[in-house]
């Protein structure tokens, strides 16, 4: 297939770097608005921006403020946000009932804006930890996180967010058998057209520090989420995990965290070629953030040319708290 290089000097590599317009030409990845993913973080209240520390410049905002900064995203081209609730910790219990309440932060939040802003797809996250009080993934017996009653409190839970008019269902638990079980759920009650991106290949990363301070629930956690979430060291089991995601009815896949775990973008991505995301996670926003801060790195170049590495690996789009800023950037050309 791959021709061979003629020598030293009739290949010269630099001539097609030489100028913009010849750089432009020979450029294989293209990051546009249209990839971009805004996970936002709400709250009750109204009229409040609250900022996470350990997340300069993101912010835990009232449900008029989450409508507002959907609008903002739309205005910007963003087609989709993500929404993560910060769940008072009297409403955190062993059972999570509060997780499937068709009242609850995050169903609210899907309503106003299904109605402020209808064109903006709006991304959930299915998994019990924000409504925990052990602050788990999953309901935790005699210190086991269980499976399959997770599962079924997860399908409740994915119900009501199709029902409050979510676009995009993002189970994030690693609960062996939820696509399938979330899937049959939907088709039976009418939601065929709700969309599942999978947190399919998701790891037990301690990338994730700052978004449980955002969430509220790194005092909960008791112990770690090993058991569930997958093991840094492979790459194999994440194929096995695509592949079984897209047998139970997936519709799209993601891998976090993003950086640290590229090859596995590649590789699912050339495995399956199916639409293919990444999770640019807290703690990725975090470094770079803090070192820009001090001065240490260019804020939007390292920003930009991260998010690109994420096209260049084949992922189809990004999860990204610099989803505002890099549109933006993007759209001054
Ligand atoms: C919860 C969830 C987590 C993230 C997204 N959904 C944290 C975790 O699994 O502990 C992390 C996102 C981020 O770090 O930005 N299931």
């Amino acid at each position: 297939m791959r021709p061979t290089l003629a020598p030293f000097p009739m290949t010269r590599l630099r001539r097609t770097r030489r100028t913009p317009a010849l750089r432009a030409l020979t450029c294989e990845t293209a990051l546009g608005v249209g990839d971009l993913i805004w996970p936002i973080f709400i709250r009750e209240g109204e009229d409040v921006e609250e900022s996470v520390p350990s997340m300069p410049g993101v912010a835990r905002r009232s449900l008029d403020r989450v409508v507002e900064a959907a609008q903002e995203a739309a205005d910007l081209g963003i087609p989709a946000i993500c929404l993560f609730p910060y769940t008072d910790p009297a409403l955190k219990t062993e059972k999570c009932e509060e997780a499937w309440n068709p009242e609850n932060l995050s169903n609210r939040a899907i309503r106003a804006i299904k109605q402020a802003v209808p064109e903006i797809a709006v991304m959930t996250d299915i998994a019990l930890d924000p409504y925990n009080a052990n602050g788990h993934d999953g309901i935790v017996r005699d210190g086991i996180i269980v499976n399959d009653e997770t599962v079924e409190a997860l399908v409740k839970m994915a119900l009501a967010q199709a029902e409050a008019g979510a676009d995009i269902l993002g189970p994030s638990d690693m609960m062996d058998g939820r696509i399938g079980a979330i899937r049959k759920a939907l088709e039976e009650t009418g939601h065929s057209d709700v969309t599942i991106m999978s947190y399919t290949a998701k790891y037990a990363s301690a990338f994730y520090g700052p978004f449980r301070d955002a969430v509220g629930a790194s005092g909960a956690l008791k112990g770690d989420k090993k058991t569930y979430q997958m093991d840094p060291a492979n790459s194999d089991e994440a194929i096995r995990l695509v592949e079984r995601d897209l047998m139970e009815g997936a519709d799209m896949v993601m891998v976090k965290p993003g950086m640290p775990y590229l090859d596995i973008c590649r590789r699912v991505k050339d495995a399956f070629g199916i639409p293919t995301y990444a999770y640019q996670v807290s703690g990725e926003y975090a470094m770079l953030m803090a070192a820009a801060q001090n001065g240490w790195l260019d804020r939007e170049k390292v920003m930009m040319e991260s998010l690109m590495s994420f096209k260049r690996a084949g992922c189809d789009g990004i999860l990204t708290y610099f989803a505002p800023e890099a549109a933006k950037r993007l759209r001054a050309g």
